[in-house]
């Protein structure tokens, strides 16, 4: 018998989630925040969680997880989230994530695996090689599948993770029938696919080239002075190009403004230190509403377990419709 067909899921159901493993940064800001808050209340629903069983297979220090799990939902409210149109909850709190990502272990076949980029840079860069590390991208495609959902808006880096749960999600409808899971797109913005850390390489968390968005205006200070440039002088002209500080700044400006950007570094005359000054301008000009709200929100201690309880219920209610059409359709029910 062909299991029941998928709830007609809205238009446009939006996910994305990011592990608690450090402060937030421009990277994930541009790459996955802002493209995901865009989205929120727009059309359909946007579901936003906290991936702290993800963050499992680097985070081993329980007093680090627990405090980062709460900083990243405050991080997330001060950048926008609005708990009445957006789904908010920690992943390790609805347990269909674990279940689901099980049964979808069972048609992921080994080689899909251990094709994945991320796992082998992860193990090349000293992460001990668990079973967790390696089968993250299961887990990954189950947080995508449970909700039906349509787009994920991420970086580069993340692609071939939703290519994963695209091809999981075709593999268990053609093994167990053909209605049973929503195929989802990756959303990757070409223009933000991959934010430069301070030294050029992608900015990430594990690489220490973060720009926070978050925290002490020091540490910011410090980060942007620090950005890795060539040794011209102020008034040779410029590459903007393969300038790291233009391209952090460009993403604040509109198409005009970096276009006059690009000019001013062409022509010559615009030193490296006035213009990391200008990229400093422009970051505070758009994040010092979010880090005052941000400050205000960490006043309100019961703030993140309401938002959560909320989302918990909300997130629930979706995975438990999912879970019986799987259910049904392997035959565990
Ligand atoms: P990190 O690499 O710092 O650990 P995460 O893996 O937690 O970041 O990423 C969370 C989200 O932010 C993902 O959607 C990821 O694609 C996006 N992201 C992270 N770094 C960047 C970057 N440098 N450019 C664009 N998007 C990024
Ligand atoms: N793997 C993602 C990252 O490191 C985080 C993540 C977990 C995620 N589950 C997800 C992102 C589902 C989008 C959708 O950035």
């Amino acid at each position: 018998m062909r299991p029941s067909s998928p709830a007609a899921p809205p238009r446009l159901r939006v996910l994305s989630g990011i592990q608690p493993s450090g402060s937030l940064h421009l990277g994930n800001y541009f790459g996955s925040i802002r493209p995901n808050l865009e989205q929120q209340g727009k059309a359909g629903e946007s579901i936003f969680f906290v991936a702290d069983l993800h963050a499992l297979t680097t985070v081993q220090d329980a007093a680090v997880l627990r405090q980062a799990r709460q900083d990243i939902i405050l991080d997330y409210l001060a950048c926008g989230f609005d708990p009445e149109k957006a789904i908010i909850f920690f992943q390790s709190d609805v347990l269909e994530h674990a279940e689901l990502s099980w049964i979808l272990s069972t048609v992921a076949p080994m080689g899909m695996l251990e094709r994945a980029v991320s796992y082998k840079e992860k193990v090349q860069k000293g992460i001990a090689a668990s079973v967790g590390l390696f089968t993250y991208p299961v887990l990954m495609a189950a947080d995508i599948l449970l909700y039906d959902t349509t787009h994920v808006p991420v970086g580069r880096d993340q692609k071939q993770h939703v290519e994963i749960a695209r091809d999981l999600a075709i593999k268990f409808n053609a093994t167990f029938g053909k209605d049973t899971l929503v195929v989802p797109e990756p959303v990757i913005r070409a223009e933000v696919a991959v934010v430069p850390g301070t030294d050029g390489q992608k900015m990430s968390k594990s690489y220490g080239n973060t720009i926070p968005i978050f925290g002490d205006e020091g540490v910011i200070l410090k980060a942007i002075m620090g950005i890795v440039t060539d040794s011209k002088g102020v008034s040779e002209p410029k590459d903007p190009d393969k300038c790291i500080v233009y391209q952090l700044h460009k993403l604040f400006l509109s198409a005009s403004e970096s276009k006059d950007l690009a000019e001013q570094y062409r022509v010559g005359g615009l030193g490296y230190g006035e213009a990391k000054k200008l990229l400093l301008r422009a970051y505070l000009d758009h994040f010092r509403p979010m880090r005052s709200k941000r400050a205000e929100l960490a006043q309100q201690s019961a703030l993140v377990e309401e938002v959560t309880r909320a989302g918990t219920k909300r997130a629930q209610a979706i995975a438990a419709k999912t879970m019986e059409r799987v259910r049904k359709a392997v035959g565990l029910l």
